[in-house]
């Protein structure tokens, strides 16, 4: 019997994807940001705009009717208790950076990822605002523009931590355990060594996972490690980061096989040594994550 895969035209879908992501481009950047009720949202950081609703409604409309049979999982329509199945599913954040979009800080995308079996096999991630575009199809590459492979240079060998820069994100929950182990973590990583620390060259927080994946696949940035987030933050650039030669495992330690909807990730870009640096980056968590557990 054929795989449900082998009957996908997942070029086809990719191209798709592509312009539906330049449609919501559109909408975006000419969007005035206006933040909605809280509502669903867990406090005053978690922001949500009518802009998020407006796109994600496009692109469920649009992806609805040239694929009727597709499941679809979207940011703002998610209930709690959804589960994403084995049939080919959509998962879509209408806007990735929120926060960024309200602020006017142009670190923003629209993130189109399809899961097949419960695997990223196809990812969009678009910048509106600095018209980049990330894309792949699971065995066939990863582009930058459509063109440019990933990453963008040769990889150096990864060595340690003490000569990586590090992307991580405070994220919107800002108290319990979670919140504990990443404010430690990231001192942690960040101090001298005489002080016990793990001394990185720079601990980055941009505020949009989907580019910070993309950052990793491109080898600007060495590892990216969050808990929090959710599958339509990581399903797009997931597929991304994989076809740049990336790795994504658990943002916890001990586990190199992690769902896409798990809730907490690490990513390291390409290069010899990818292993030992999630290890040694394990080592510096100062505790566990609860989230996704
Ligand atoms: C958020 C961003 C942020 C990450 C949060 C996400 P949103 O997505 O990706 O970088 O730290 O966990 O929720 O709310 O802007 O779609
Ligand atoms: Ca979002």
């Amino acid at each position: 019997m054929p795989s449900i895969m082998s009957d996908l035209n997942l070029q086809e879908i990719h191209d798709f994807l592509i312009a539906v992501a330049k449609k919501a481009g559109e909408m975006i950047t000419t969007a005035r940001p206006t933040t909605v009720a809280a509502g669903e949202k867990k406090n005053s950081a978690d922001l949500v705009t009518e802009t998020d609703q407006a796109v994600e409604k496009m692109v469920s409309t649009t992806l609805k009717e040239k694929y009727p049979d597709f499941a679809f999982m979207g940011e703002e329509t998610y209930k709690p208790g959804d589960r994403l199945t084995a049939a080919p599913t959509f998962i879509v954040d209408p806007i990735d950076g929120t926060t960024n979009f309200v602020h006017g800080y142009p670190y923003v995308s629209i993130s189109l990822g399809l899961a097949v079996e419960h695997k990223p096999t196809v990812g969009v991630v678009f910048n509106p605002f600095t018209q980049t575009l990330y894309s792949a199809i699971k065995g066939r590459g990863a582009f930058l523009n459509h063109t440019t492979p990933l990453p963008l240079r040769d990889p150096e060998p990864l060595r340690q931590l003490d000569s990586a820069v590090v992307c991580v994100e405070w994220g919107s929950e800002r108290t319990g355990n979670d919140y504990k182990v990443k404010s430690e973590t990231f001192r942690k990583l960040c101090a001298s060594k005489e002080d016990g620390g793990a001394m990185v060259h720079g601990l980055r927080s941009f505020g949009s996972a989907a580019l910070n994946l993309c950052g990793v696949a491109s080898g600007a940035l060495d590892l990216y490690w969050e808990g929090g987030c959710w599958a339509w933050d990581v399903c797009a650039g997931w597929v991304i980061l994989t076809e740049a030669g990336g790795l994504i495992v658990d943002g916890n330690p001990g586990n190199w096989e992690q769902s896409v909807d798990g809730r907490r990730y690490l990513a390291v870009r390409k290069g010899e040594g990818q292993k030992a640096m999630v290890e040694e980056f394990w080592g510096w968590i100062q505790g566990k994550m609860e989230v996704g557990i």
